[in-house]
């Protein structure tokens, strides 16, 4: 998404060789112009897979996971965190471990708002290590919804996300790839490309 890429390209701000800070207009500041028509996109290339709910992870999914479900006309829901703890029935859980954090944490969502009759598109902000992200797809699992596929805002294509999806089988789509990045420099992998 070219919009998307000159905007990281301005306003990113690249700390590290493998942190990025966008928080003047995706994470923390949000341009809410953006990230409708990242909706939007999202909505286009999922627009065939007959999706009835989008999935997202508390705290900086949510503005895209409403967006995309703004556009595919569906409900969205967002997974809470918490520290560990002994489950309640009526949620399913799943364990994140955080390279950031060093520390694992659980994910849930009430089992009322997902089943075997949904089709889920799971939305988030970067895709990095997909650690949160694949204890998205295990929830997804254990309540028998089928997973359309995910979309990410922005992957870091350096690190094993996208491999640890895909080898499950799972179609990912991102709307910015960064083949590389340092201080003043990032490298898009060009879509059309490949
Ligand atoms: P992920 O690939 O499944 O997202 O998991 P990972 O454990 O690698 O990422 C941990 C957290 O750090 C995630 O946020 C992720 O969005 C965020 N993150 C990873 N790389 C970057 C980066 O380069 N820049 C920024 N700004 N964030 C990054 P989270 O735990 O879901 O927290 P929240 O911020 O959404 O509350
Ligand atoms: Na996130
Ligand atoms: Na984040």
């Amino acid at each position: 998404m070219k919009i998307l890429e000159e905007r990281i390209r301005r306003e990113g701000q690249i700390l590290s060789d493998t942190v990025l800070k966008v928080d003047s207009f995706l994470n923390h500041q949000v341009d809410t112009g953006l990230a409708l028509q990242i909706g939007r996109e999202f909505g286009r290339i999922f627009a065939d897979e007959q999706i009835t709910k989008v999935l997202t992870i508390e705290a900086s999914g949510i503005q895209f996971a409403m967006a995309a479900g703004i556009a595919l006309g569906v409900p969205f829901v967002y997974a809470k965190k918490k520290k560990a703890v002994t489950q309640a029935e009526e949620v399913y859980t799943a364990e994140v471990y955080s390279f950031t954090k060093r520390e694992s944490y659980q994910v849930s969502i009430s089992r009322r708002y997902l089943g075997p009759e949904d089709r889920v598109l799971i939305v988030d902000d970067f895709l990095a290590t997909g650690a949160a992200l694949v204890g998205l797809t295990d929830i997804v699992a254990e309540s028998g919804a089928e997973l359309a596929g995910v979309g990410c805002v922005i992957e870091k294509s350096f690190q094993e996300g996208r491999s640890l999806l895909e080898e499950r089988g799972i179609r990912v789509h991102s709307l910015a790839r960064i083949a590389a990045m340092s201080p003043g420099q990032v490298q898009f992998i060009d879509e059309e490309s490949l």
